[in-house]
């Protein structure tokens, strides 16, 4: 029995869904171009219990109901509805920011669907699951590629596309990223909206989604290489093309160039951009890009991307 809610613990229904970066292919991914993604291993663990349908997260000072007025509530409804759960309540340790860009709504939906599978009896990998986080994804999103659930689900490497969904990708080597906080949230839906705007009044804006998922590719044989200057490049190169989708902003930039200027080879925005967070490749300098970040007023912390084995020649 836990002493803070009285409630039986032993067996409760749990369920976890990771955090995730976009290593590139932003953006690029929701016109069906390739994106690479890992999932982080901080993410959210929820735990239910029957009762009315409440969901509180202490650490983002979010509590909501299943059916009221908000993102939250109605996506908690439309999970309940999918799994043909009974009123449930849920406790949700978030290990994550929220609306950071690092996938933490994904994460959330993933969570509660998996403790509303467990709790009904189907089994985590129930199809049911992925219907009921798509629908909360698209309450929380509008039109997502998927990328960002399927990410929270694997926890590990992936190429995604619309076509083919996720597939797992080799990692020759463990990556260390440097993940920093721009303080700022970001909004998903507007940045998507934005460039879907941006692709009727620049002709090139076309060719630049294309090149994005071209480098997705480039980034995702490099990781398979072991090769991090050439994972780095691809950063690079990936962050002045959303650059040219106006998808960064004053913060982000800062956060790149202040990387850079600690010894990074490579830096981005990930997720939608506007706000939320970027990701650095600094081999030996993650220290140094933390502490530039804080003396610059960002919060940052560092994420491990796990080798896979080798890759078979
Ligand atoms: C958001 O994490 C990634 C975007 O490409 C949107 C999407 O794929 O749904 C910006």
């Amino acid at each position: 029995m836990s002493a803070e809610t009285g409630r039986t613990t032993q067996a409760t229904p749990t369920g976890h869904g990771h955090g995730k970066v976009i290593l590139v292919g932003e953006h690029a991914v929701v016109y069906g171009h390739p994106a690479l993604a890992a999932g982080l291993s901080v993410g959210v663990a929820a735990r239910a219990w029957p009762g009315s349908g409440r969901l509180r997260v202490p650490a983002w000072g979010l509590e909501a109901a299943a059916g009221d007025d908000t993102p939250v509530g109605r996506a908690l409804a439309a999970i309940a509805r999918r799994l043909e759960a009974p009123a449930l309540d849920f406790d949700v340790e978030a290990e994550l920011p929220s609306r950071a860009g690092l996938g933490s709504s994904a994460a959330l939906a993933v969570a509660i669907a998996r403790a509303t599978a467990v709790a009904v009896g189907r089994a985590a990998d129930d199809g049911a699951v992925d219907a009921a986080v798509d629908e909360a994804e698209a309450i929380f999103h509008g039109n997502p590629s998927g990328i960002d659930a399927a990410a929270a689900k694997s926890g590990a490497a992936g190429r995604f596309t619309r076509a083919d969904g996720w597939r797992p990708v080799p990692v020759r080597q463990a990556i260390r990223l440097c993940i920093g906080l721009s303080g700022r949230p970001r909004d998903t839906a507007a940045q998507v909206a934005a460039v879907g705007r941006l692709r009727e009044r620049l002709r090139v804006a076309d060719d630049i989604l294309a090149t994005l998922g071209k480098l997705a590719d480039d980034a995702a044989e490099a990781l398979g290489l072991g090769d991090i200057d050439g994972l780095g490049r691809t950063f690079d190169a990936a962050h002045g093309l959303l650059c040219a989708l106006r998808v960064s902003g004053p913060e982000l930039d800062a956060l790149v160039h202040t990387a850079r200027g600690a010894g990074a080879i490579g830096a981005k925005l990930t997720g939608a951009g506007g706000g939320g967070a970027v990701i650095a490749l600094a081999p030996g300098h993650e220290r140094d890009v933390l502490a530039r970040w804080q003396d610059a007023g960002f919060a940052g912390f560092i994420a491990e991307i796990a080798a896979t084995g080798a890759v078979p020649s």
